[in-house]
């Protein structure tokens, strides 16, 4: 599965590396988005690391990701604004460093999953509770 994937998209663990690592470069530049993870995160590399995983289960489907991501988000001050800023930057940055079947790829999943991560923040604040499901 993860060979077909490969050979279909050109993705692998080493682009999708690239991509995280040009990703938060731009996040971290952002304005916007920039100072909400310089609130969160001190230790860059192992998030860098954590985010490369999560990619790798995500896109190549290598089953390497074993972390919960609705928690952490759910108490972030972010709406739809902050999300849609997000994968703005995250297709610029799949578009330069992937092949535009590989950007489609990763960019298809990031919307889905972004989808997913809006609802459960709204869900949080809603009830108070993070939806962990
Ligand atoms: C508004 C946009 C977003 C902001 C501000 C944001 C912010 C953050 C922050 C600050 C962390 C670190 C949390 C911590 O370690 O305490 C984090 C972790 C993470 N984020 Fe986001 N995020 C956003 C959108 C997304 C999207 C769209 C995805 C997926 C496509 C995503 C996937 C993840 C993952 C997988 C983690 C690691 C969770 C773990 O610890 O295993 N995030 N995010």
């Amino acid at each position: 599965m993860t060979a077909e994937i490969e050979a279909r998209t050109g993705l692998d663990d080493d682009v999708l590396r690239h991509l995280v690592h040009a990703f938060y470069a731009r996040i971290r530049q952002d304005p916007v988005l920039g100072p909400i993870f310089a609130a969160r995160i001190y230790d860059w590399p192992p998030h860098l690391e954590r985010m490369t995983t999560f990619w790798s289960s995500v896109a190549l489907m290598t089953g390497r990701y074993h972390g919960a991501p609705v928690p952490k988000h759910a108490g972030l001050p972010i709406d739809r604004t902050h999300f849609d800023r997000w994968l703005a930057l995250f297709r610029a940055t799949a578009d330069e460093v992937c092949t535009p079947v590989g950007a489609a790829h990763v960019a298809e999943r990031a919307e889905r999953i972004a989808r997913s991560l809006h609802l459960a923040v709204q869900d949080a604040r809603t009830t108070g509770v993070p939806n962990l499901t």
